[in-house]
């Protein structure tokens, strides 16, 4: 697949199945990851990957997560069949890499600068997996800003969740790709005359 075909197509794949991508090919993705834009080499980022039983004891997480802001929501406990549904979600693909933002103190690159640079890393995963044949699908929701989820995956307070990859192999078909009108979202920009 030739660099634009691959940049043009890539496409999330919410059903996920095995195999997911492993030893050199998800080299390949890490290497791509860290050809991330990052503004004063500052490497803001690092990745958990999360497989196997993992997945279990992430669902685990969510559900413990969920539990407490419910509580101090004052919304009602969760249902058996919520708490079923919430385990089963990590288990939606073989492989999960979770992407962290670890922000650093530097004076001339904002939180925001460090924050992109990781999202930029996460794209390079999910374009890397696309290229050798992959899918995935990037999600985040109320856990991935869970003080509880994040203290479970060992984040220090200087470091936030960009997203969990979701990732392993297309389980059915894509969906179709839209088609975005290019001048909806570019304008020629001249200063206004005085
Ligand atoms: C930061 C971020 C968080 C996202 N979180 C979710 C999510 O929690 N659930 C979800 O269904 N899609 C989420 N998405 C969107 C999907 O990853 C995907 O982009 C969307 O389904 C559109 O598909 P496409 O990327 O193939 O166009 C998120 C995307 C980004 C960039």
């Amino acid at each position: 697949m030739d660099a634009l075909t691959l940049l043009h197509s890539r496409n999330s794949a919410p059903k996920l199945c095995e195999p997911a991508p492993e030893g050199e090919a998800l080299d390949a993705m890490f290497k791509a990851a860290f050809r991330a834009p990052d503004h004063a080499w500052l490497r803001p980022w690092r990745f958990l990957t999360i497989r196997g039983d993992g997945r279990h004891q992430l669902g685990q997480l969510f559900i413990k997560a969920t539990q407490q802001r419910r509580q101090q929501a004052g919304e009602p406990a969760m249902t058996p069949e919520d708490i079923d549904k919430l385990a089963a979600k990590p288990l939606r693909a073989p492989l999960i890499i979770t992407v962290i933002a670890t922000i650093k103190e530097h004076p001339k690159v904002p939180a925001v600068e460090q924050v992109i640079s990781a999202g930029c890393a996460a794209h390079g995963l999910l374009l890397a997996a696309h290229a050798q044949g992959f899918a995935g699908v990037w999600r985040t929701g109320s856990n991935a800003f869970d003080a509880t989820v994040m203290q479970g995956l060992g984040l220090q307070p200087n470091e936030e969740i960009v997203g969990f990859l979701y990732l392993g192999s297309v389980d059915g078909n894509y969906k179709p790709l839209r088609e975005l009108a290019l001048d909806d979202f570019r304008q020629d920009w001249t200063a206004p005359a005085q």
